[in-house]
């Protein structure tokens, strides 16, 4: 089954970098010669996605618009000589690039929800803003090759989603994953439980998700169904858990090192090392 829609849920408010995030979205700040959120772009596009869907709030259209085709800046270029920069704005013509809203920052879950209407595929892959793989594949493509390889009967109701070895004092800042060692092989483990920001003592493993995952469509009719966490959010997470009940849901540690560029410290080692 080939995946070709994604999500892309950036109408997150950004107020770790404050206050650079009242004019710029932290999706565009630059890592190498790329905004981020080009970096996620291309890792959609690596593995054949052509229809992305971004989630965004008000103020943040420059995230699309640095897809967008550019005639009149085009023709110039061309006029110029200046091919190698025209390829590269070129790049993104393929790709099919669809916006919704996001009104109110109610939570990943709610951006996802606000996604459905564009929806058309049986899996739909999700990538958050934040975090970058780099290894000898990205994160995308290494979920889309654990998902192929999911039984047959399996594949068009399973989610799967990157998982990560985090420090044990950390596990509060993730959704770690309970697995079923019986059932897991190799960097693929079945999920049977999963627990949102559990403290060091109370968490069932040292799995923490991180933001890449492959879902079902089936997810979007529980996301409205789930009774809303702290502060009245919507989170994915929640929708996961409802999914346990009646379909699976893998974890995929991944090979590479991820950057978190959501944290200006995460931001800034992405930079240091990528850049
Ligand atoms: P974060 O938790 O990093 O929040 O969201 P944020 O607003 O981006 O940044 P801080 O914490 O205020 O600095 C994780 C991802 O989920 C998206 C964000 O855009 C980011 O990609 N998100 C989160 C939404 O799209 N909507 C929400 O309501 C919440």
């Amino acid at each position: 089954m080939k995946i070709t829609q994604a999500i892309l849920p950036v109408a997150g408010l950004g107020t770790r970098f404050l206050p650079w995030t009242k004019v710029v979205p932290k999706e565009l700040l630059p890592i190498g010669s790329q905004p981020i959120i080009a970096h996620l772009v291309d890792e959609c596009i690596s593995i054949g996605i052509d229809d992305i869907c971004f989630v965004i709030s008000r103020g943040k259209e420059m995230i699309p618009q640095y897809f967008y085709a550019a005639p009149a800046l085009e023709h110039e270029l061309k006029r110029r000589g200046k091919h190698t920069m025209l390829d590269e704005l070129k790049r993104y013509d393929t790709v099919r690039l669809h916006v919704v809203y996001q009104e109110d920052q109610l939570g990943d879950g709610h951006a996802i929800l606000q996604a459905v209407p564009w929806v058309q595929s049986d899996t739909i892959a999700v990538l958050f803003g934040d975090d970058i793989i780099v290894g000898d594949e990205n994160g995308l493509q290494q979920l889309v090759r654990a998902h192929a390889g999911l039984p047959a009967e399996e594949r068009t109701h399973a989610s799967v989603l990157t998982l990560e070895n985090v420090p044990a004092e950390l596990t509060h800042k993730y959704g770690i994953a309970d697995i079923d060692p019986s059932r897991s092989s190799g960097r693929l483990h079945r999920i049977k439980g999963l627990v949102e920001k559990p403290a060091a003592g109370e968490a069932p493993s040292t799995l923490g998700i991180v933001g890449k995952y492959l879902i079902p469509r089936r997810i979007f009719d529980l996301l409205p169904i789930v009774a809303p966490s702290h502060g009245g959010e919507i989170r994915l997470v929640d929708g996961l858990i409802a999914h346990l009940k009646n379909g699976p849901v893998y974890g995929y540690e991944f090979a590479g090192k991820r950057y978190d560029t959501g944290s200006p410290e995460g931001y800034k080692e992405a930079v240091r090392e990528l850049g």
